[in-house]
C-alpha cells in the first residue's frame, strides 16, 4: 500500500486531464493504495518570487497561499502524480507555477 497523491492541473474540473486524474484515482484505490486528489482549480498557488526567503527559513515561503498545504501533502507521498493539459507544448501555467515553488523544499537542502 502506497500514499498517492494525485494533482490536477487543470482550470477545468471535468476536463479531459481531470478525468484522467479521477479514472487513475480509482484504479490506485482498487488497487489497495490510498489516494488524495488535489485539485489546482480550487487552490491558490502564486508565482514563485525568486526572494529566497525559503533558504533562510528552513523551507518556509514568504507567499502565504494553498501552496504550503499541498507541498506538505507532497513531502509524506509515496507517489506524486502531477497532470497537465497541454498547453502551447508544454505544462500549463497553473502546474508550472507549483512545481517552481517547490524551489522553497530543494533549496532548504542545498548548503
Ligand atoms: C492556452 C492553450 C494552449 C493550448 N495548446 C495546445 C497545444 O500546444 N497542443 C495541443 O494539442 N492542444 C493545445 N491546447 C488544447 C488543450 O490541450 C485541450 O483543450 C485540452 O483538452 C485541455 O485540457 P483539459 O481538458 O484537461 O483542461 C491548448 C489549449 C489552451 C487553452
Amino acid at each position: 500500500m502506497k500514499k498517492v497523491l494525485v494533482i490536477s492541473g487543470s482550470p477545468r474540473k471535468g476536463g479531459n486531464s481531470d478525468l484522467l486524474c479521477d479514472e487513475f484515482v480509482r484504479g490506485a484505490r482498487e488497487a489497495g493504495n490510498e489516494v488524495e486528489k488535489v485539485s489546482l482549480a480550487e487552490k491558490k498557488v502564486g508565482f514563485c518570487r525568486a526572494c529566497y526567503y525559503c533558504r533562510d527559513h528552513s523551507g518556509e515561503c514568504a507567499i502565504k497561499d494553498d501552496m504550503g498545504e499541498i507541498l506538505n501533502k507532497m513531502l509524506f507521498a509515496d507517489v506524486i502524480v502531477l497532470a497537465s493539459p497541454v498547453y502551447f507544448y508544454s505544462i500549463d501555467a497553473q502546474m508550472k507555477a507549483l512545481i517552481d515553488r517547490t524551489v522553497a523544499r530543494w533549496l532548504c537542502h542545498q548548503g
